[in-house]
């Protein structure tokens, strides 16, 4: 196990082969991209957040000049400003550096069970905080695989270092302390099963 793990941290520290190996176990994220296209906007006046956008693989669903994309690791973010279109910052999404109300939607996918619930408590409020009125968030974050034969997902989520892999009824609890639940569902990316929520403020 400790070999598939490093193996894991290895292929995470070069952003065009993560996208390469999470592309080849998701499906291309087809059905992720379906859940962004029905549940998120497009519109040219909407700002959107995309918190811990990784390598930025999700910006081409939103107008270039009205999506950024935050994250904490500088590679990642280097990679996404030379192969996707967006503004693209490194930065930490416990203290945000956008004012008040800046956006109308944030997009958060696979952040969240990197991180305990005092510092998901942390990043929901800077969310609440950066959102308009009526904004919303499409939160979709690993659950444990769904199926017991599905032996290659359980074996990445041993291997990963997401630590803080959590039921649905877990997430559930921690998004409803700041956000109204609107819709739910567990959802399956290739060998990856998430739960999905959209919430609003
Ligand atoms: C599994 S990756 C998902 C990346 C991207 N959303 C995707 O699906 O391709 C999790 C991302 O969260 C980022 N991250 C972890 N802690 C963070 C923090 N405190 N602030 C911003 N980003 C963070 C990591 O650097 C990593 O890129």
């Amino acid at each position: 196990m400790k070999l598939i793990s490093r193996l894991v941290t290895h292929i995470s520290e070069h952003p065009a082969l993560f996208l390469f190996f999470r592309g080849l176990l998701e499906n291309d994220f087809v059905s992720i991209r379906e859940l962004i296209r029905n549940e998120m906007l497009a519109g040219e006046h909407l700002r959107t957040l995309d918190l811990g956008c990784g390598p930025g693989a999700f910006a081409r669903h939103f107008p270039a000049d009205s999506y950024v994309g935050v994250d904490i690791n500088a590679r990642y973010i280097g990679y996404a400003r030379r192969r996707f279109h967006g503004d693209f910052r490194v930065g930490d999404a416990r203290r945000l550096e956008f004012p008040d109300g800046f956006f109308n939607q944030v997009l958060i996918f696979g952040l969240l069970h990197h991180v305990d619930d005092a510092i998901v408590h942390a990043m929901l409020g800077e969310c609440r905080r950066v959102l308009t009125a009526g904004g919303s968030i499409l939160v979709i974050e690993d659950i444990p695989a769904v199926s017991r034969l599905n032996v290659i997902g359980h074996l990445i989520h041993l291997a990963e270092n997401g630590r803080h892999i959590r039921p649905p009824e877990a997430y559930r609890r921690l998004y409803s302390e700041i956000f109204t639940i609107e819709k739910e569902r567990i959802i399956a990316s290739g060998i990856c099963d998430y739960h999905a929520a959209v919430l609003r403020r």
